[in-house]
């Protein structure tokens, strides 16, 4: 059975991004390079889910218009959904899927291309929280980072109670925190 985990980092007062999406607070932290347990999960992940302002963050972060081979260093041949209503920006080379309505009606075809393996739900929380709203999230890896930003993106803008949430494991990882939790449906 295909897992989808949502694995993120997050301020320590559960923002993914500022108010302008900037992840500063994240790429600013003191000896984040050393953090390695996101290479282990990578290597488990068969496709990746995101919605349409993170895939824009990485296509503009990256250059991926100037660059696109950036892509497939950091996430080789894997499928990836981009869920908007609008047309995204191209990729050369990626095998970058276009998608939108719910997610319940992509879930044979993001299994399909997963073959086996997890499913990366990369962000946002909102998208991940569409997952949970229909019983398929089964796991959130969340990397906190010492810092606040009071507003922004939220973590996962749901009311999950503790019925559904288990911690399963929680660890150093470089300046980093990281908890893992299963979910139940
Ligand atoms: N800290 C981290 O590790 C991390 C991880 C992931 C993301 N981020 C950042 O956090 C921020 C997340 O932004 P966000 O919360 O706005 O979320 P997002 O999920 O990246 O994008 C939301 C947009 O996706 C589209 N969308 C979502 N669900 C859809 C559906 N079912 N059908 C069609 N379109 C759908 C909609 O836009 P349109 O229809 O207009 O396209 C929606 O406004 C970004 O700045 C991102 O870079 C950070």
């Amino acid at each position: 059975m295909v897992r989808y985990v949502y694995c993120t980092a997050s301020t320590l007062d559960g923002f993914l991004a500022d108010d302008a999406d900037s992840l500063d607070w994240l790429l600013n932290v003191p000896g984040g390079d050393g953090a390695s347990a996101f290479a282990t999960f990578l290597d488990g992940v068969g496709a990746l889910v995101m919605g349409s302002t993170t895939f824009d963050w990485v296509h503009r972060h990256e250059n991926l218009h100037d660059h696109p081979e950036r892509w497939r260093s950091a996430y080789a041949e894997r499928p990836a959904f981009v869920f908007s209503s609008r047309q995204v920006a191209p990729v050369t080379g990626a095998d970058i899927r276009h998608v939108h309505g719910t997610v319940s009606s992509h879930l044979a075809d993001i299994e399909a291309a997963a073959a086996g393996r997890d499913v990366w739900i990369v962000g946002g929380g909102d998208l991940a929280g569409q997952f949970a709203d229909i019983g398929r999230l089964d796991r959130i890896i969340v990397t906190y980072a010492p810092a606040t930003l009071g507003s922004g993106r939220p973590l996962l803008p749901r009311r999950l109670d503790s019925a559904r949430l288990r911690v399963e494991e929680a660890a150093m990882d470089g300046p980093f925190a990281q908890v893992t939790l299963s979910v139940s449906p």
